[in-house]
């Protein structure tokens, strides 16, 4: 039991609504990678196959009273990457760095070969990336981009 007192649970096709709204958050959708506002076809097709995918942990984190967040945990070239993203309700409260320790925690039970947990974060995303260097977090390397359009 942590200070928080989180539970976690896997996703299911249940969870599908509430995890459509969290994502396609404004603010969640500004540090995405995909910028797109989602279609809910579209989310419940990602959400049919992700469930389906076994290299791909989608966990569901929350207290007897609250649902918290989100954490994703996938699979690629035997690294794992971790993202996070929260109830908008309950940005701004500290609860992202708890859910980013239960994902280590997480990690360290589920997949004891890996040797890394990897969050990709925008760089304008400073939040997260404080959030991140709280759970322990280094940063490795950056990504160069330049502008063609
Ligand atoms: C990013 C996210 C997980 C942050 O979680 P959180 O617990 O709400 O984080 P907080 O708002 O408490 O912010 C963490 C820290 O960043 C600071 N911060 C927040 N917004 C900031 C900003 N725009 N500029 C500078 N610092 C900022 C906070 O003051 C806090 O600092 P502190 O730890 O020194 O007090 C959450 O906002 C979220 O789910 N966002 C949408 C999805 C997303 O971006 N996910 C991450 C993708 S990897």
């Amino acid at each position: 039991m942590n200070k928080f007192n989180f539970k976690f649970k896997k996703a299911e096709m249940t969870d599908a609504e509430l995890l459509f709204a969290w994502r396609n958050n404004i603010k969640a959708r500004q540090y995405s990678f995909n910028k797109t506002e989602l279609e809910y076809t579209e989310h419940i097709e990602w959400l049919k196959n992700s469930l389906a995918n076994k290299n791909r942990h989608i966990l569901i984190i929350e207290n007897d009273e609250l649902k918290i967040g989100v954490l994703r945990i996938d699979i690629i070239n035997d690294k794992l990457e971790v993202s996070i993203y929260l109830n908008p309700e309950l940005y701004g409260q500290g609860y992202g760095a708890k859910i980013l320790e239960m994902g280590i925690e997480y990690a360290k039970e589920n997949f004891p070969e890996a040797d890394e947990l990897e969050g990709k974060i925008m760089i304008d995303n400073v939040a997260s990336q404080k959030v991140f260097l709280k759970a322990g977090f280094i940063e490795k390397y950056k990504v160069m981009a330049y502008k063609l359009k």
